[in-house]
């Protein structure tokens, strides 16, 4: 059995990586099709040893598509996701547009598969915000060992989280600094090398961002809706990977040592923590990887039942091709797809 698949965003960040991803893990697929915006027309992209020519979003049909992987931003998925799940084609979208509808299922496998089944009431099923991904990742499991009460965190996320502009613009302004050259500021509010910006996505009513706020509506959709939650959302001139400073206060006990024992067996997670120099993981080494890695695990005195700890995870895969792909695969593993076109 295998399925055609559009990726909607192909010239992108997350989309280059979703055609890495479906390649990487044999994803079955019987056509692969690149979609981007008019811009990128006839432009090439790479599927394992093939090349894909870019086609145009506004003018495929997707009518005997199997699945659409969509990576093009919240405008775009907001006037495409519905027309193409109508015609059929189940839509997995990587933006924030659907992610908080009540007919939209919003899933990290590892933490809320059955969620999925929800899927049917508009074919379109929501990819979590990058930062949360892999949050819920090590939450989950210490989550169901001693109940989550509340969460504090802070991100550190890197530029291709806004995708590659984002990257462009660390990359132009670091060399500008090098040559002594005056530096632009275009993508990001601030310069963004040799800086941290305290500031992603639009600022709401409370004084928090919509970044911050995402964090925790996604966290209570998926893992449960008593968990509370507070974030500060921070971009920091690292290429790829986000990590989080994370504190959390559980309803029973439980130690450092049970958390680690418990992260280590947990799906997706992997726990790099020894207490000795270099004993951890930082974002560098995250990037091209899988796992949603967990170092610093430590009990914080100052609240009863509480942990310290440190996570970071490739923000392309995890927290968004990756996390992609695996529901594509969830979908085929129940049986909830099928292909239109049955093999010759
Ligand atoms: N980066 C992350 O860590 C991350 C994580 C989770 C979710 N996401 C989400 O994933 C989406 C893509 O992010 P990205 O980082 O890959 O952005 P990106 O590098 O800027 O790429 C954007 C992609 O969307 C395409 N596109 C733009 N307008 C289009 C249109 N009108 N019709 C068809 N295609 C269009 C672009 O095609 P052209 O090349 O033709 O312009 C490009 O392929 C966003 O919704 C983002 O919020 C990103």
């Amino acid at each position: 059995m295998s399925f055609k698949v559009a990726v909607v965003g192909a010239t992108g960040n997350v989309g280059r990586e979703m055609l890495n991803i479906l390649e990487e893990r044999g994803f079955p697929v019987s056509e692969v099709v690149a979609l981007a915006s008019r811009r990128s027309q006839g432009t090439e992209v790479s599927f394992g040893d093939r090349t894909l020519k870019v086609r145009t979003l506004d003018q495929y049909d997707f009518s005997d598509t199997d699945i659409c992987i969509m990576s093009a931003g919240g405008n775009v998925s907001k006037e495409w996701s519905p027309k193409i799940g109508k015609q059929g084609c189940v839509v997995i979208d990587n933006s924030s547009a659907f992610r908080y509808d009540q007919d939209v299922p919003l899933i990290v496998p590892e933490v809320n598969p059955d969620a999925i089944s929800l899927f049917t009431r508009k074919n379109i099923i929501a990819n979590p915000n990058c930062s949360t991904a892999q949050l819920v990742v090590a939450l989950k499991p210490l989550h169901d060992f001693a109940t989550i009460k509340r969460v504090v965190v802070a991100t550190y996320q890197s530029v291709s989280g806004a995708g590659k502009e984002g990257m462009d613009e660390l990359f132009t302004q670091t060399r500008a600094v090098f040559v002594a050259d005056s530096v632009d500021v275009k993508k990001f509010t601030k310069r963004i090398a040799f800086n941290v910006i305290p500031h992603i996505d639009v600022f709401l009513d409370d004084g928090f961002t919509k970044e911050e706020w995402k964090m925790v509506a996604e966290t209570k959709k998926m893992l449960d809706p008593k968990i509370k939650l507070t974030a500060t959302c921070v971009r920091v001139p690292v290429f790829i990977g986000h990590s989080e400073a994370v504190n959390i206060e559980f309803e029973k006990p439980i130690t450092a040592d049970e958390a680690r024992d418990i992260l280590r067996e947990a799906p997706g997670c992997q726990v790099l923590d020894k207490r000795e120099d270099g004993g951890y993981i930082t974002p560098l080494e995250s990037a091209g990887e899988d796992a949603t890695f967990i170092s610093r695990i430590r009990e914080d005195s100052t609240i009863d039942n509480g942990l310290s700890m440190w996570i970071v995870s490739d923000n392309l895969r995890k927290g968004a091709a990756l996390n992609a792909v695996q529901i594509a695969e969830l979908l085929v593993e129940r049986g909830l797809i099928q292909p239109k076109k049955k093999a010759a």
